[in-house]
């Protein structure tokens, strides 16, 4: 059986240096604001696959659906010898996927933050396909990336509508870096959430059963671990709201009262006002002719859209040229 091989691309304590980072100018910035990436810790991951199986969200049903009617597409289109995954989390869509383009498949290479997902989803996947080549990278995929030498044809696959949590400009930043990842005909999955029915969408991020707001708080819960924060996550409501201008839901945390957030090892005292919101995400929605254009932007040319029957969600798959 081909191990499985798990890279770190950052040195041991880059992830703290960066988080201290993040932390001091996101909370002293006005409104205040955190990056996504820190969501992501064990327990992060674990409450995210729950997300997936709640009845009010569905990207990851629709995605699953694409997924399932289109990869025999996908393989004959792409061939692909290696597959990218950026943001894999438990890579279980991406089965699919897998399969599709085995026996010619050689190498696969999930990219993520966690490295418990990593873990999980690695050790699984070699055990069970024993042929296949999984290189696990533990890295930022905003940092510019550096892949192991697999054989080409590449297909990247950026699935989930994560794309959707970076804000424009890094998203240009990012499709550019995608394309750097490829040769020309090298190719590129993107999953993308669409723009549809408010309430729908609001619902999809502020459940009945309150999952998502313990994901959002759990950012808070590792300030309090990571940084030794005085912090309660509790003293927080989760808040949801849709960004009509923007085409974005933004995800929030509100001070339920005045209080003060304390970060000694920083000496950062970070005071919020009662109602004052901390910004934790935003999930961009798209329409096809904005996913189209960002792409052509990129040097990546659109060739496939597929969505689910109940048009919620969207595969592309771009070419690039
Ligand atoms: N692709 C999976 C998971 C989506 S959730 C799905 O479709 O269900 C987003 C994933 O991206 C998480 O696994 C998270 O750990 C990872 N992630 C978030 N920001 C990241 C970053 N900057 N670099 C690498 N991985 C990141
Ligand atoms: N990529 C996911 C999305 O935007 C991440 C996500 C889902 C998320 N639900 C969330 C992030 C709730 C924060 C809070 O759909």
């Amino acid at each position: 059986m081909s191990p499985f091989l798990l890279t770190r691309t950052l040195p041991e304590d880059a992830a703290g240096a960066e988080l201290r980072s993040d932390v001091l100018h996101g909370l002293t910035r006005t409104p205040k604001e955190l990056p996504p990436k820190w969501f992501y810790d064990a327990r992060g991951s674990r409450l995210f696959e729950e997300i997936t199986r709640l009845p009010e969200y569905y990207p990851t049903r629709a995605e699953r659906e694409i997924l399932i009617a289109r990869a025999a597409e996908i393989a004959a289109a792409t061939r692909a010898r290696t597959l990218v995954e950026l943001g894999s989390g438990s890579s279980e869509k991406t089965r699919h996927l897998i399969d599709a383009l085995l026996p010619g498949l050689d190498a696969y290479v999930p990219v993520d933050v966690s490295r418990s997902a990593l873990r999980l989803a690695g050790e699984a996947l070699t055990a069970e396909l024993p042929g296949l080549h999984v290189h696990a990278l533990e890295a930022d995929f905003t940092r510019g990336l550096a892949l192991p030498g697999t054989p080409g044809p590449r297909l990247v696959a950026f699935l989930g509508g994560t794309i959707g949590n970076l804000l424009p400009p890094e998203r240009a930043a990012f499709l550019d870096s995608v394309r750097a990842l490829l040769a020309p005909g090298d190719a590129l999955l993107l999953g993308t959430d669409l723009v549809k029915d408010e309430r729908e969408l609001v619902a999809a991020y502020d459940d009945a059963a309150g999952v998502t707001a313990e994901f959002n708080k759990n950012v808070l819960a590792v300030l309090a671990r990571e940084l030794d924060a005085d912090v309660d996550p509790d003293d927080f409501d989760h808040v949801a709201v849709w960004d009509r201008e923007h085409e974005w839901i933004e995800m929030r945390l509100r001070a339920r009262e005045a209080l003060t957030l304390k970060v000694p090892d920083l000496d950062l005292v970070v005071p919020f006002e009662a109602g004052e919101e901390l910004r934790t995400e935003v999930s961009a929605k798209f329409r096809q002719d904005g996913v189209r254009t960002e792409l052509v932007t990129a040097g990546l040319e659109l060739t496939h859209w597929w969505t689910d029957a109940a048009g919620r969600f969207a595969l592309s798959l771009a070419t690039a040229v």
